[in-house]
């Protein structure tokens, strides 16, 4: 099969040209001006952009947590991301206590395994070392898994201690893979819960208020800390706060081989969406929680200095009506996650070029290369260029939508509510082609269950 995608002006990190694409079985082959090709198919993106596909680092489907299973498994949380112009997602296997990583990757592979719109490939979340498991980290690491997640967040569940640590983070060094952080002192935020859940404080919005920046800014500059001392590189994972930013680039001055992503709700949402009436603010119980409407200008900033490299979503969507409920008396029983795989390319566009902060080209940095780069994909995946995978975006800049739950274009996740409910975004992905297939025409899913294959990722070698 061959598909010719003409006159479209393509943007990459670096590039921004009019030229045609050629594409042979999944690779572009040949980049030209007015190419004289036969071709089986032909799109025409004259007028569009023609983006990489983009690429999100950080997803949970079919995760349980709390008691319950995210709400988007592979098959319906991956059809939305294309929809959205996100062709390739990083998800998270969990390695559970006293049990192999590998029989963790074989579960999740199992979950996966021809049942995604999109490429796919996984971090693993380590929660002990016990057994052979630092002896798995390089087996793994073979397998395509170069990045491992550790928490300094929820005690008794995903929690590790600095030890542990310090342990995996050593490991990782010496094999050349990546550490992955949540960085939040949970330690600490389950005293304040305890104090407030004492005082009859149970509503959603304790979530956030037990959960402080500061909580945030000592994790990061712990972790940081210990990759500096373990000589491991080190990435932030949903970097949320000024507070938080402001450890991650001490250390990067220092040297640390420190990086990190923010969010898109981050961006665009803050600590009132927990202050409206009744149970809604259970929407946005996430970890870590919405800040202040102020901290959204400084990740901006970070995002255009370069101090965070990506926007991912940590899409861990749950239903409010059967849920989120699960803890209407309670908001530490509230599943921890929102929605958002597919709105986030749309948003960051709008945001970021869209209201003049930044350029096509970093756009396309934020969502796609620097990912690609990072997790060892690139230039397989994040650019456009001969020999890449034909993970392409047609992006028309002019079209309006209003996301909503209600609205055909903009809400295919499995899960009964957006998070951004009434935001309207200007410039929107109209047609996805994944590894040279159309998958989503004019907005319409064309492609099938199983198109996505999984990426054996490369080793780490910095952005
Ligand atoms: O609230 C969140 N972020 N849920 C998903 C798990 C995680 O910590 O990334
Ligand atoms: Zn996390
Ligand atoms: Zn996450």
């Amino acid at each position: 099969m061959s598909l010719l995608v003409k006159n479209g002006r393509i943007i990459t990190a670096a590039d921004d040209y009019h030229a045609d694409i050629f594409v042979e079985q999944d690779t572009v082959t040949l980049i030209g001006r007015n190419l004289e090709v036969e071709a089986d198919q032909v799109l025409d993106a004259r007028g569009k952009y023609v983006f990489p596909g983009g690429i999100d680092p950080h997803t949970h489907l079919d995760m349980p947590f709390g008691g319950t299973v995210s709400a988007d498994d592979f098959e319906t949380g991956t059809r939305a991301a294309a929809h959205g112009g996100t062709t390739t997602i990083i998800d998270f296997a969990i390695q559970t206590r006293g049990h192999s990583s590998l029989e963790a990757l074989e579960t999740w592979h199992a979950k996966a395994n021809g049942k995604t719109a999109i490429d796919y490939g996984f971090h693993m979340i380590v929660t002990d070392v016990e057994g052979d498991r630092l002896g798995e980290m390089k087996t793994l690491a073979d397998e395509g898994i170069t990045s491992f997640k550790l928490f300094t967040a929820y005690p008794g569940v995903l929690y590790v201690d600095d030890g542990t640590l310090f342990r995996v983070m050593r490991q990782a060094g010496e094999n050349g893979t990546l550490i992955c952080m949540h960085a939040e002192n949970g330690i600490v935020i389950d005293e304040l819960v305890k104090l407030a859940l004492a005082e009859g404080k149970t509503e959603p919005k304790w979530h956030a208020l037990t959960r402080p920046t500061l909580m945030e800014a000592e994790a990061v500059h712990r972790v940081t800390a210990i990759a500096e001392q373990a000589q491991a590189p080190v990435y932030i994972v949903h970097l949320s706060s000024a507070d938080a930013l402001r450890e991650l680039i001490r250390a990067r001055q220092r040297g640390v081989r420190a990086f990190a992503e923010t969010c898109t709700q981050y961006l665009f949402l803050d600590y009132s969406c927990y202050e409206q009436e009744g149970f809604e603010g259970a929407k946005y119980v996430m970890s870590p929680p919405l800040r202040e409407k102020w901290n959204q200008d400084e990740l901006w900033r970070g995002l255009i200095l370069g101090d965070l490299q990506a926007v991912s979503t940590d899409h861990c969507p749950f239903n409010f009506k059967d849920q989120k409920t699960l803890g209407l008396d309670d908001f530490t029983k509230i599943p921890n996650g929102g929605p958002g795989l597919e709105n986030r390319m749309t948003m960051v566009y709008h945001g970021g070029v869209g209201q003049g902060r930044f350029s096509l080209n970093k756009f396309v940095e934020v969502t796609s290369t620097a990912a690609a780069k990072m997790f060892g994909m690139f230039p397989r995946k994040g650019t456009i260029a001969v020999g890449s995978d034909a993970d392409l975006v047609i992006f028309d800049p002019r079209r309006k939508e209003t996301i909503s739950v209600n609205n055909p274009h903009t809400h295919h996740m499995n899960v009964d509510y957006s998070a951004y409910e009434g935001f309207e975004v200007e410039g929107f992905p109209e047609t996805v082609v994944a590894r040279g297939k159309i998958i989503i025409r004019d907005c319409e899913y064309v492609g099938s269950k199983g198109d996505g294959q999984y990426i054996k990722r490369g080793y780490f070698s910095g952005l």
